[in-house]
């Protein structure tokens, strides 16, 4: 008797770091429920997007992805899942018929039971909170690298901004539950972490008693085999020399701080509803710069906020230049449905106007980075060698503590998971290319392709500069 079919299952995720993480986990959780996965749309039975939420472009290009595979959709079965799916809810239905399945970040884990529902009934969804179990549970790793999401959700309400609406409350991780998922990555070889949270910084405060994101990371850092920890986003209104400190007594934390200002004028902050003002902005990074002085910052801003005025908007191109940021993240303004700002401001800059200052804005920053590039040439970084390059034969990419991907020749010892150092001589293929110096080998599995390196393929600029390999 021939074995039963697998089903099979073929995800496409959209948008934010969080979804990257939720998506790997997924796919965990699938192939340990009896899928399979393919990567090709017309062998699966059940085609899964995680969605975005955050930006309507994000949001237009999704149900274009999803209409294009719609046309020749025969039995397969179509799931929604993520933002979009929690935000839209059951009209999705109606307005997108062909879906066939919902289901919200929080309830990922109840796909597999979904879909066998929707085989059976035409139809099926889990929407809202679910148990927040799932968050925990399962690892995301590829290679010698895992993301770790230690909270989820936002209240802290940016008027733009639909997470609040889409993920719900904080709830944060219990520090044991991230220390113990990180022990046993450690053990399976897993040398390169990064603690996930939509503002990190707030880990705890939904918790009694809980000393916060700083001991944290403290305690994480001084874990045994972590080679590199990093951390996603910072607030600035919760960002500080405590953070710092830690930072600087732990060598293995990357130098990286990924701050997003958005608007350097304090009156479109406050109409943000940010809780700082640019002066608060900038006595953090002059701290974080003070007590970590190799660190590099990077930000997000957004052009084209309801009421930004060109003063506004030139008063941000100086703060760019001033600030020379490793990278800025660039977004025009769009309208979220049941925000703040969607509901008290008028859309009121022009989308041409918009893609103006977006150039403005990137061409400043792209000049900025050129520098930056040049003046690394001739220095010496510490790298944890991430992979074997795909389309460079011999040379491996590796990452500085800084976050930066580093190509330059293997020498046919040192693999993924081994730490080395690298001097930087020039660029190629969108990297920084350099030589190796020094071999300090330790034993790791097999090459990667990054969850980092991934994600910072969503914009066109990757996160400190990743390049196309
Ligand atoms: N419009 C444009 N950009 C947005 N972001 C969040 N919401 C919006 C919106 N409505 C940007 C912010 C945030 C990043 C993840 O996305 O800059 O930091
Ligand atoms: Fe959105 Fe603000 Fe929360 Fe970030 S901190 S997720 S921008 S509400």
């Amino acid at each position: 008797m021939s074995p039963p079919p697998m089903n099979r299952f073929f995800l496409k995720t959209f948008g934010c770091q969080m979804n990257f993480a939720e998506s790997a986990r997924l796919k965990t959780w699938l192939v340990g429920s009896g899928f399979e996965e393919t990567d090709d749309p017309e062998k699966a039975d059940l085609l899964i997007f995680n969605s975005c939420g955050v930006r309507r472009s994000a949001e237009e290009r999704l149900f274009g992805h999803i209409a294009s595979l719609q046309r020749r959709k025969g039995p397969r079965l179509f799931c929604l899942a993520g933002c979009v799916a929690n935000l839209r809810g059951e009209e999705i239905f109606r307005t997108h018929p062909f879906i066939d399945i919902l289901c919200s970040g929080s309830r990922l884990s109840e796909l597999p039971a979904l879909y066998f529902e929707a085989k059976e009934k035409g139809r099926a969804s889990a929407l809202g909170e679910g148990l927040p179990s799932f968050v925990s549970s399962l690892p995301a790793a590829q290679g010698i690298f895992c993301p770790v999401s230690i909270t989820k959700g936002c209240e802290n309400y940016c008027s733009y901004c639909v997470v609040p609406y889409a993920r719900g409350k904080l709830v944060s991780k219990p520090a044991d539950d991230v220390a113990a998922e990180v022990r046993g990555m450690v053990e399976r070889g897993i040398r390169s972490f990064l603690l996930l949270g939509q503002n990190v910084n707030e880990y705890g405060r939904d918790v009694k008693d809980s000393g916060g994101f700083p001991p944290l990371l403290g305690n994480i850092a001084a874990m045994e085999g972590v080679l590199r920890l990093s951390f996603l986003t910072s607030h600035p209104k919760d960002t500080g020399e405590d953070l710092f400190l830690v930072m600087a007594r732990h060598g293995n934390i990357n130098r990286y701080l990924h701050m997003p200002i958005q608007s350097a004028s304090d009156g479109v902050l406050r109409r943000m509803n940010r809780r700082y003002t640019l002066g608060d902005y900038e006595r953090t990074v002059a701290s974080a710069r003070l007590l970590v002085p190799d660190i590099s910052i990077g930000t997000d801003i957004i052009v084209g906020f309801p009421g930004e005025t060109s003063e506004d908007f030139d008063e941000t191109l100086r703060f760019l230049d001033r600030m020379k940021f490793e990278d800025v993240f660039i977004f025009q303004y769009s309208e979220r449905p049941g925000t703040a700002a969607a509901r008290q401001f008028k859309d009121d800059v022009p989308p041409a106007e918009k893609q103006r200052r977006h150039e403005l804005a990137l061409s400043l920053q792209t000049r900025i980075m050129q520098r930056k590039k040049e003046e690394s040439f001739g220095t010496t970084y510490e790298v944890l060698i991430e992979r074997h390059a795909e389309k460079s034969a011999g040379h491996l990419i590796g990452r500085t503590l800084m976050g930066t991907a580093v190509l330059f020749p293997g020498n046919g010892s040192l693999g993924p998971g081994d730490l080395t150092t690298v001097t930087v001589t020039g660029v190629k293929k969108g990297y920084r290319y350099g030589e190796m110096r020094q071999e300090k080998p330790s034993p790791c599995p097999p090459s990667h392709q990054s969850v980092l390196e991934r994600l910072s393929s969503r914009t066109k600029r990757g996160i400190s500069g990743g390049g196309n390999e």
